[in-house]
């Protein structure tokens, strides 16, 4: 019997075959699809009521999934890495993410993790680093993203930004909310981001 969770993945899967890159083509190609399940309990988070006016936001290529995320949100299990010792409580009540799989997903997998991030608007989400590298890939446009030392810049919904490993990153949204497609490979896929500019960027 085909789950909510079975079709959260086909979406996912979906959306990475239309993006027109080899580097995600690649990432695709290389991810095992047939991934068991896991059993998680839902956990909801403030930052949940983002998720009507991203569907709203959203082009025909991403709506299928932020739609189908949107009417599925209390069966999945959200997450935060982050407190509020971090980067405040006006961060902590705009930001999650749900792991579709990897290694607390919602399918299990041990080599690389992947997911959707939520930030609300006017959010900064400072400079942080990990070991894992990263691809992501923003579902709404409109959010500025900067890597290394280099300046923030206006990324569109379906660009393909690639951050290596431990390499800074930060994004800060505008008026409207954020929602990111990201994969992590190579690396500790639970392991909370180091924050500030210790890193190689
Ligand atoms: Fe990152």
């Amino acid at each position: 019997m085909s789950t909510i969770f079975d079709g959260l993945l086909d979406r996912f899967r979906d959306y990475l075959a239309s993006i027109d890159s080899a580097m995600v083509a690649g990432e695709a190609a290389r991810i095992g699809w047939d991934m068991p399940a896991r059993s998680l309990e839902p956990r909801a988070l403030g930052c949940l009521g983002l998720l009507d006016s991203i569907a709203e936001l959203a082009s025909a290529d991403t709506k299928p999934l932020t739609q189908f995320v949107a009417d599925h949100r209390n069966e999945l299990r959200w997450g935060q890495t982050y407190t509020a010792a971090d980067f405040g409580q006006g961060f902590i009540d705009n930001y999650g993410w749900l792991e579709v799989f990897g290694t607390r997903g919602h399918f299990v997998n041990d080599e690389v993790a992947a997911g959707l991030l939520i930030l609300g608007p006017d959010i900064v989400y400072p400079d942080h680093h990990h070991i894992a590298e990263e691809v992501y890939i923003p579902l709404t446009g409109g959010a500025e993203w900067r890597m290394g030392e280099g300046g923030f810049h206006i990324r569109a919904a379906g660009e393909v930004i690639h951050h290596a490993s431990n390499v800074n990153h930060a994004m800060r949204t505008g008026k409207e909310p954020l929602m990111a497609l990201y994969i992590w490979r190579g690396g500790p896929l639970a392991q909370k981001s180091t924050i500030g500019s210790g890193g190689r960027g």
